[in-house]
């Protein structure tokens, strides 16, 4: 998704917004720019491609200026070519946006027909233009910025410079996060609180339909209705030092190895292992006379909710219902009377599983949402909030959110089965050991990575690979599938290990890696025969499992601790996290950039 800086400032803008731009690579994107106002004028430096391809630029034709805008961008309508990246100008505004305004089309004809001409064929430059327009009509900056918000529908968060105001700067959110940040005679504007994590760490996080007018000392804040509005200053705690990989080779492999602390971190916000029970924030219901639960996700956050679906449905005998978040709403749910749903998002922000969560909103179900960053839409707009604690995660391809995820509603599950009666406090405090025990067998399992390493470089060159698991494990070779296909290109799908002889096993032979997941016990000598049967087609199949004795003949055997079922699936997702990262690094691929993708999908 497109990130975006602005700064009022008394030095040069360009260095500080190139390093929040820095921060923002996470986010996804394909071109970049910023812009300056200097002497009264505004001036801009755009490139396609990555950071350095606009550094390269700024060297050899540097712009001056210590109020300026900068913005990466990820292509929705238009090309990523110079021409549509942002910021957009005319000779009175320069302008960075995130998001999609629907009506840009009705508006750019109307402009148009009024004499007006376009460089590019992005939604952006419409409103550039029409903001232009309002000021050549007479109107003076803060009513020319009202007017053009007044006529935008769609998503969008905005920023905007105007040409002989080097003190001025306008911001806007609508469905699109947007941050005012605080400094000592300078303020800034950013997409989340990592853009502004090396300038200011007193943030105000905009509401819907906000929009402000800043100064270097001063800023004011206005509702969609146009009233002042005073919203809270919040201290973030993203420290610029969180935001970097220290001595890992990427901000993945950082994460990676970060899931034992994080983990333990996460679980002490929810646990008391000495009292043994679990702690949640208050609750403005009664969880105990919940009649049913709706888990909504996307990606990796999806996986989570359908592994706590078994937790949940096994552990606290409460009905679960798990959906796709852009699927969700289009089919119509039907809710249950007092009904909870959860919704699970690493960024909060992510558009698809935010309109679902309204969805349920406006049917009167609880609210309550999982999330990294408490700031976000989603923890604004829910009655309970349950953070992960993981810290920045910036790798696109999400690894310690997931298990942090898990964690928390690992920690949730014991919660709601002991509010139902289902289990007694002595099974509260078993469960709760066993959850403390987690971090320990995690950080095992991440120092014996060097036989992952070789499988990973050894499958690299596969076209395709299929992951397998039965139970609660399914969701973890999906899991497993997706983190790799999202860094390493490779096509991979994750089945349920008894599915495979209803149609996929049609694809095995010797070039198709196979990847079992199966802790012994439970159903894993149904998952060994179905892996026996891919074995018996050539396939090359790689088994994780704690079975001491595993079946002859596997191409490789990954030993694992043994633990307790409930706890088994966090510890499971690390060797599919590791597979994908090494065959990504094996490939060469951009690691912590993924092509096409974006750390949060803000639009629909
Ligand atoms: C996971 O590795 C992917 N980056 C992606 O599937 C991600 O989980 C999904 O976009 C949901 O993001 P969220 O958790 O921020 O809502």
């Amino acid at each position: 998704m497109c990130g975006i800086v602005g700064i009022l400032g008394n030095s040069s803008a360009v260095p500080r917004m190139m390093d929040s731009l820095k921060r923002l690579e996470y986010r996804g994107y394909d071109s970049a720019g910023v812009a300056t106002v200097a002497g009264g004028s505004l001036d801009r430096r755009r490139a396609p491609g990555k950071l350095s391809a606009l550094g390269d630029v700024l060297a050899s034709n540097p712009l001056e200026g210590n109020s300026g805008i900068g913005h990466t961008r990820w292509a929705t309508h238009g090309e990523p070519t110079i021409n549509n990246a942002h910021p957009h100008m005319t000779e009175r505004v320069a302008i960075v946006h995130n998001g999609i305004i629907e009506n840009f089309k009705a508006l750019k004809d109307e402009l148009k027909a009024a004499g007006i001409n376009f460089e590019g064929d992005t939604d952006t430059e419409v409103v550039a233009r029409l903001m232009t327009r309002y000021l050549d009509d007479g109107l003076p900056p803060r009513a020319a910025f009202q007017e053009t918000l007044g006529r935008l529908e769609g998503a969008f968060a905005l920023c905007v410079l105007v040409a002989g105001e080097d003190n001025l700067m306008f911001g806007a959110r609508e469905g699109s996060p947007l941050v005012i940040g605080l400094g000592d005679g300078e303020n800034y504007l950013g997409s989340d609180a990592m853009a502004l994590a090396g300038l200011s760490n007193q943030l105000i996080y905009m509401e819907e339909g906000d929009w402000v007018e800043l100064t270097r000392d001063q800023y004011q804040i206005y509702s969609a209705a146009n009233e002042p509005v005073d919203r809270t200053v919040s201290f973030s705690q993203v420290a610029a030092t969180m935001i970097d990989k220290g001595n890992h080779r990427h901000f993945m492999q950082k994460e990676i190895y970060e899931q034992p602390t994080v983990v333990a971190q996460a679980l002490g916000r929810y646990l008391d292992p000495i009292g043994g029970v679990v702690k949640l924030p208050d609750l403005s219901f009664n969880l105990a006379a919940v009649p049913k639960i709706t888990l909504v996700a996307c990606g990796t956050s999806f996986y989570a909710a359908q592994v706590a679906r078994y937790w949940i449905e096994q552990i606290a005998r409460v009905p679960v219902d798990v959906d796709i978040a852009s699927e969700f709403r289009y089919r119509d749910p039907v809710y249950a009377d007092g009904g909870l749903a959860i919704f699970i998002s690493q960024s909060g922000e992510t558009m698809d599983t935010l309109s679902a969560l309204r969805h349920a909103k406006a049917a009167g179900q609880h609210i309550a949402s999982i999330v990294n960053v408490t700031g976000s839409t989603m923890a604004r707009e829910s009655d309970l909030v349950m953070p992960i604690h993981a810290g920045p995660e910036v790798g696109v391809a999400s690894t310690k959110a997931f298990t942090c995820q898990l964690a928390v509603l690992a920690a949730f599950t014991i919660k709601l089965a002991s509010a139902k009666g289902e289990i007694d406090d002595t099974q509260v405090a078993d469960y709760v050991a066993e959850l403390e025990h987690a971090p320990a067998l995690m950080a095992k399992i991440l120092n014996a990575d060097q036989q992952i390493e070789t499988i990973a470089q050894d499958i690299a060159g596969a076209r395709d690979i299929l992951f397998v698991g039965r139970g609660i494990y399914y969701p973890i070779a999906m899991e497993g599938a997706l983190k790799l296909k999202e860094i390493s290109y490779i096509h991979a799908e994750g089945y349920a290990a008894g599915e495979l002889k209803h149609g996929p096993i049609a694809l095995i032979d010797e070039n198709v890696p196979v990847i079992g997941i199966a802790p012994k016990g439970g159903l894993s000598e149904k998952t060994v025969s179905n892996l026996q049967e891919i074995m018996a087609r050539k396939g090359k199949v790689v088994l994780f499992s704690d079975d001491e004795v595993p079946p002859a003949d596997m191409y490789a055997h990954v030993a694992m601790p043994t633990a307790g079922d409930l706890i088994s699936p966090i510890l499971y997702a690390l060797p599919v996290q590791l597979l994908a990262y090494y065959a990504a690094v094996e490939k060469g691929t951009d690691v912590d950039m993924p092509r096409n993708l974006a750390k949060s999908v803000t639009v629909e």
